[in-house]
């Protein structure tokens, strides 16, 4: 017997069988949803291959093929190069990978890059769209607020949300507000003296 007709399945002989094999991994990798009926309702099930995700990140229209478990953190930093939400714990308890999404603050390694979709995402990068430093960055200059750096750009956004939301916030807000970031270096009057030059001067309700 041949070396291409070895095969034992009927009907299919080796040299067969290796054409289909070429044709199956040079055929498309990204597919579309498949369209479940569940209760009478159409449900997209995505993946587990990838699929196309489009981001507006910092204003620009970025647009990748991704498999549909990548989170936002995965997709800025290593398929766009948006580097300014750093990577350290990877699940949710530390705030150095915040971004504005839709203009709040979420945790970039805690969001699916699929469900970013059609929302606006801001980064450290998109305050300073022309090399000058934003408020908030320039206020972190101006009280030291940072030593090693790596927890900066999660801060800084942490607050430019925090203060959008609260412009006169008090230091027991502020003192809440950002308890969802954290910094090694222990830098926290710095970011908090910072926060208050922002809020022009974190005084406490009531006038004190
Ligand atoms: S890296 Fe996302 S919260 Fe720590
Ligand atoms: S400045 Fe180093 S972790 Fe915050």
């Amino acid at each position: 017997m041949s070396d291409q007709e070895d095969v034992k399945a009927p009907g299919i002989s080796r040299r067969k069988f290796l054409k289909i094999s070429a044709l199956t991994t040079s055929a498309p990798l990204v597919l579309g949803p498949t369209v479940l009926q569940v209760e009478g309702q159409e449900v997209h099930v995505y993946g587990p291959g990838k699929v196309p995700v489009t981001l507006n990140v910092n204003g620009r229209r970025l647009s990748a093929n991704l498999e549909p478990r990548v989170t936002l953190l995965d997709a800025l930093r290593e398929k766009f190069e948006v580097t300014g939400p750093k990577r350290v714990c990877d699940r949710g308890l530390c705030g150095a990978c915040t971004v504005m999404m839709d203009n709040k603050a979420v945790y970039a390694c805690s969001v699916l890059a699929i469900d970013a979709q059609g929302k606006p995402i801001v980064t450290t990068e998109g305050l300073a769209p022309e090399g000058k430093l934003h408020p908030v960055s320039a206020a972190f200059v101006d009280n030291d607020a940072q030593q090693c750096g790596f927890c900066t750009p999660g801060f800084v956004m942490a607050t430019k949300a925090f203060l959008d939301r609260h412009p006169h916030a008090t230091q027991e807000e502020i003192h809440r507000g950002l308890g969802g970031n954290f910094c090694r270096c222990g830098t926290y009057a710095g970011i908090r003296g910072a926060v208050a030059q922002l809020s022009g001067g974190g005084q406490q309700k009531g006038g004190a």
